[in-house]
């Protein structure tokens, strides 16, 4: 039995996520932690609320609550949405946690303390009416280039321009419109990412098994000098982790705040931490999953996100820990993924465009959408949802190839055999050629979900449906029923047991239909079928099962057109 950490990249607490989001990181990052669990391994997932920085603060103001109220009501109801589409982590956190500060403040510290922090001055736009430093982005005027008025300080919209804000003609606060700009000179903290560049280039090398899309990013910001660029770690904000070097103040940086993304990859300690915290565990419960001096040394790390998070994890997140000199676990895999278009486009959270999380589970129950997802994720290029391929997908792969068998095994066996495992016969020929069939099949499966191969993963799990139909449909045990009763319940005592075995097998991409499938078998035994033949003689003669509730149901045309249409638009 092996350990296995997972993390998801954590979402930003300022809204909900679209369909886009949940399947380049969490979605996929569950199917990995329920397939580990279900293989037996032990396994830790986390996930949590990024909560910091400047849009956490805007969101907080936009919605007329304090920035603390906001995130407390918003990481609710992203753990909500997380429950609702049976995302399985361990501990939902939130990267506001006092464990995180603490912890954030304690990795400066350290890093201080080993030569990695610069204090730097430098010159930023000052809103006397708000009271705060802009962020470049938060600075709006006319584009020195194309005259565009509504071009912001770091980029213009119209013409994509790279700008300074200085370069603005008329510049102004995009929070409040005031003009009452100044340049005031402030002091921030640069980490030093630069000096460990060989140790990380040293490092990305030693992952010749990682995904092509992580260190290809990886490699082109180590390169391109972009990347590894002493990093600015603090920000002239109200709303995150103070600064601090450890538990002391750090003289000249009173009522600065650590830059989001400085805190934001911490928090997958840190939500370790909570919980064991949340869990009345021990210090010495988290760590042995991430201090190798404690333990994590035997611990395998896969991290999931999306590939515009890859420089973080690849470059400045393992900075952070080598530049520690502490014994923390580095990451093993990066998973990573290309975008899902939606419809022709993009998803787009600022239009509404594409389909939320919420509004997702509004129309249909969360194995449709995980089915769709995973079997479509982005893995090898962008991937596009359209609602005819959603339609397709759904009615042919759930409806009619695994929802049928079940439907017809179990109507069949109960209606003409009665409601136990009947015991006549012995399995033959067509059997023998099913096990050897699947059995192939299964160890391919697991190759691939080992392998995080995710289609390819759905693509064989897909073939191990239509294998069993093809039985079925072969076996025709409601032809045997007339001719060789005896036969007839050779054939449906299998059938039931694939029933059960396809439980099994299924339950990382759809938890509630594996769920239905293996109550209606009258089991609770979710041993992993390491050996069909075995597994498929669990349900003994004279066991009582159930015929369940259709497990799903067909996506009409009219459906189709009326969704299609809904969620062309603005959100609401
Ligand atoms: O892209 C995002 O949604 C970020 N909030 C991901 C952060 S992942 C990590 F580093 F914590
Ligand atoms: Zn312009």
């Amino acid at each position: 039995m092996a350990r296995i950490l997972i993390t998801s990249a954590i979402p930003y607490i300022n809204g909900i996520k679209h369909l886009g989001n949940l399947v380049g990181s969490q979605l996929p990052a569950d199917l990995y932690a329920r397939f580990m669990r279900g293989r037996g391994h032990e396994v830790l997932f986390l996930c949590a609320t990024d909560e910091h920085g400047t849009p956490a603060e805007l969101a907080a103001a936009k919605a007329g609550k304090p920035v603390e109220e906001f995130c407390a009501g918003m990481h609710a109801v992203q753990k909500g949405i997380a429950d609702g589409f049976r995302l399985s982590f361990d501990h939902f956190g939130r990267s506001s946690s006092r464990r995180n500060h603490r912890l954030t403040q304690h990795f400066a510290g350290k890093l201080a303390e080993n030569g990695l922090i610069a204090e730097v001055s430098e010159k930023q736009v000052f809103s006397v009416t708000d009271n705060r430093f802009l962020p470049d982005r938060y600075i709006e005027g006319t584009c020195p280039n194309c005259g565009y008025d509504r071009a912001r300080g770091d980029q213009c919209e119209n013409c994509t321009k790279q700008l300074d804000p200085t370069d603005l003609i008329n510049p102004r606060s995009a929070i409040s419109g005031s003009t009452d700009l100044e340049v005031r000179e402030t002091k921030h903290l640069y980490l030093r990412q630069s000096a460990l560049r060989d140790r990380l280039e040293a490092w990305i090398d030693s992952k010749t098994d990682w995904p092509v899309l992580t260190t290809s990013i990886a490699r082109k910001w180590l390169n391109d000098g972009e990347g590894l660029q002493d990093r600015g770690i603090t920000r002239d904000l109200f709303w995150g982790v103070p600064v601090r070097k450890g538990d002391q103040p750090w003289p000249g940086m009173e009522g600065k705040v650590f830059y989001v993304w400085f805190d934001a990859p911490i928090e997958y300690i840190a939500c370790a931490a909570e919980w064991a915290d949340a869990n009345g565990l021990a210090d010495a419960d988290w760590e042995r999953w991430w201090r190798t001096d404690k333990g994590a040394a035997d611990v395998r790390y896969v991290q999931f996100m999306g590939k515009d998070n890859v420089p973080f994890h690849t470059l400045s997140f393992p900075a952070t820990i080598m530049g520690s000199g502490e014994p923390w676990k580095l990451v093993d895999y990066i998973k990573s993924f290309n975008y899902l278009n939606y419809d022709g486009g993009q998803f787009s959270t600022s239009q509404g465009r594409g389909v939320f999380m919420d509004q997702a589970l509004s129309i249909l129950p969360p194995d449709y959408w995980r089915w769709w997802l995973l079997s479509h994720a982005p893995e090898n290029a962008d991937s596009e949802f359209t609602w005819e391929n959603f339609q397709a997908s759904v009615n042919k792969d759930l409806a009619d190839v695994l929802g049928n068998l079940v439907s017809r095994v179990t109507k069949f066996a109960a209606s003409k055999l009665g409601d136990t495992v009947p015991a006549g016969g012995a399995f033959g020929p067509q059997e023998t050629a099913l096990i050897a069939d699947l059995g192939a099949r299964v160890r391919d499966y697991e190759t691939l979900m080992e392998a995080m191969d995710i289609r390819k993963a759905a693509a064989e799990l897909r073939g191990i449906w239509v294998a069993g139909n093809e039985y079925l449909q072969a076996a025709a045990p409601w032809s045997a029923l007339k001719t060789d009763p005896a036969r007839a319940e050779a054939i449906v005592r299998l059938s039931l047991n694939l029933i059960r075995v396809y439980a099994i097998l299924s339950r990382p991409f759809i938890p509630d239909a594996a769920a239905t499938m293996m109550a209606a078998m009258g089991s609770a035994d979710w041993t992993w079928p390491d050996h069909i033949g075995g597994a498929l003689r669990v349900l003994p003669a004279g066991h009582a099962f159930t015929v369940p509730e259709n497990l799903f149901r067909k996506i009409t045309d009219d459906e189709r057109a009326d969704w299609q249409q809904r969620f062309s638009g603005v959100r609401g």
